[in-house]
């Protein structure tokens, strides 16, 4: 596993370092707005430029100074080995204002209480029975689309991925004005948590703007709908396997206590926030790379022909499709939804030789990481191959982490990848893609990393798998 060498460009002596950390100050910022500004305007630029100035650079957000911290051996022991010593930072004091107390945003004992009650829900058993419905969703999405046709690929792969979420999580009792409410607010909340994680002054936030004005609109329309359905759960046995009985249901190991109806909330909405755009996003950036790479397409095409036959795809086929899985790992790399993450430390901590202060921001960037050309070679380029057993011991897998890592890793991981999996597995088998007329699709970066409007057509294949029930 090769190690990330020191860093030594000419950059580092242009700058200033901080006072008492000896940490370098990144030049360029401008008075007030520091490089806020950059941050928000070219972030995906901007995060990959910090590297060029070692492995910890300071920057002004505002009137704040923050770190950037830029070498996997660093953020391993800010996210796995020391994960105890920081809190989740002020991106995430921000997401509290939508998912309150839920997994993403809690900290401390009440985090970890919390985790080891929810993860199992989210484990392999679960998800296996969740994979026949993620199924016949996608069959009964993709079945709509017609031969030849050009479709918004982004838009489609957001319906389907909040139709899967708010399937699992409340069966079929969401309704269709319900659902229509759910499918308006979630943007609103992800692009109005998006732009205040970056704000570098906090009371933009309560100026009484459109922006501001829909934000908190949405926030009580989706508070409304979560509650109504929770309280309908409670009154009435459902009989229902979804998410959230399953919460409802869940009991403290220790004291046999389940959750209140605010908990629930919490985590409910934390599951819409936390998993839908970021897996709509990495799909569409899948079907994107497949569409402009014909030859891995029909690649995946053929194993998916030879693997599954005649039939529906099942979770036990998934970890046989090796070639989709490479697919699915080199996406993530290429585009990891969660492109930035912060921490704050909780007392002064020691990190690569510095001392940082306690209650600093600290960023870094799992978007800058897994394209460091001196951890994965040609690193803009899609190649599934790099993944391909004998080349991906080569890697250095502190510096892919698309899911994040340590306690705070994701909590939906195995349903991301499944849900992937299932979504690709089903559609390429009864489509080809190839990319429509028009400038190709750029990151939208928000809280998450989302595409800009992705026109692709759709091709149907001769043979290809469920045409029949179809048309
Ligand atoms: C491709 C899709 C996804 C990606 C790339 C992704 C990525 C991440 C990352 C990087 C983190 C760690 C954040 C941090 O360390 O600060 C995280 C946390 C989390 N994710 Fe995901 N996620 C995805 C899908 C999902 C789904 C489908 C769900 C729910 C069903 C989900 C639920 C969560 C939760 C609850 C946390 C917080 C865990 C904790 O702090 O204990 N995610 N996700």
């Amino acid at each position: 596993m090769p190690k990330k060498p020191p860093h030594t460009t000419s950059l580092r002596q242009t700058a200033q370092s901080v006072p008492a950390t000896g940490i370098l100050h990144m030049p360029g910022g401008f008075p007030i707005l520091g490089h806020a500004g950059q941050l928000r305007t070219h972030p995906l630029e901007f995060v990959r430029s910090l590297r060029e100035y070692g492995d910890i650079v300071a920057f002004r957000l505002g009137p704040r100074t923050a770190y950037a911290v830029n070498h996997p051996d660093l953020i391993r022991q800010m996210l796995v080995t020391d994960a105890k010593s920081f809190t989740k930072g002020r991106m995430f004091d921000k997401g509290r204002l939508v998912a309150r107390n839920g997994l993403f945003t809690s900290e401390g004992d009440f985090h970890l209480h919390q985790r080891r009650t929810i993860q199992p829900l989210l484990g392999r058993a679960h998800i296996r029975q969740y994979t026949a419905t993620m199924c016949q969703i996608t069959q009964a999405h993709v079945g709509t689309w017609r031969d030849g046709h050009e479709i918004r690929m982004d838009r489609e792969l957001f319906d389907l991925a909040l139709a899967t979420a708010t399937r699992v999580l409340f069966s079929t009792q969401l309704g269709k004005g319900r659902s229509e409410t759910v499918r308006r607010c979630l943007p609103i909340l992800l692009e109005g948590l998006g732009k205040r994680a970056v704000a570098p002054i906090d009371f933009l936030d309560k100026l009484p703007t459109v922006m501001n004005y829909r934000f908190s609109k949405a926030l009580s329309l989706m508070h409304s709908v979560i509650e109504e359905i929770i309280a309908e759960y409670r009154v009435r046995d459902t009989g229902t396997a979804d998410l959230l009985a399953a919460l409802l249901a869940a009991r403290d190991e220790d004291t046999g206590e389940g959750m209140s109806d605010e908990q629930v909330y919490d985590e409910v909405i934390t599951m819409l926030i936390a998993g839908t755009e970021t897996t709509a996003g990495a799909l569409s950036w899948a079907c994107n790379l497949l569409s402009r790479h014909p030859h891995i397409q029909a690649r995946l095409q053929d194993e998916l022909d030879e693997c599954l036959g005649d039939r529906d795809v099942a979770f036990e086929d998934l970890g046989k499709l090796h070639f989709l899985q490479q697919v699915i790992a080199e996406t993530l790399r290429l585009h990891p939804s969660t492109w930035m993450l912060t921490r704050s430390p909780v007392t002064d901590i020691e990190l690569g030789g510095h001392v940082l202060p306690a209650g600093s921001t600290i960023l870094f960037s799992i978007y800058a990481l897994q394209r460091d050309p001196s951890l994965f070679p040609d690193p803009d380029s899609f190649d599934p191959d790099r993944w391909a057993p004998d080349r991906a011991e080569q890697l250095n897998r502190d510096a892919y982490i698309p899911f994040g890592a340590g306690v705070r890793g994701c909590a939906g991981e195995q349903f991301a990848r499944t849900e992937m999996g299932v979504i690709l597995s089903v559609m390429l088998r009864q489509y080809t893609l190839s990319p429509a007329s028009g400038p190709p699709a750029r990151p939208i970066v928000r809280l998450i990393a989302m595409p800009s409007a992705m026109p692709l057509i759709v091709h149907r294949r001769p043979h290809g798998r469920g045409v029949r029930e179809v048309w």
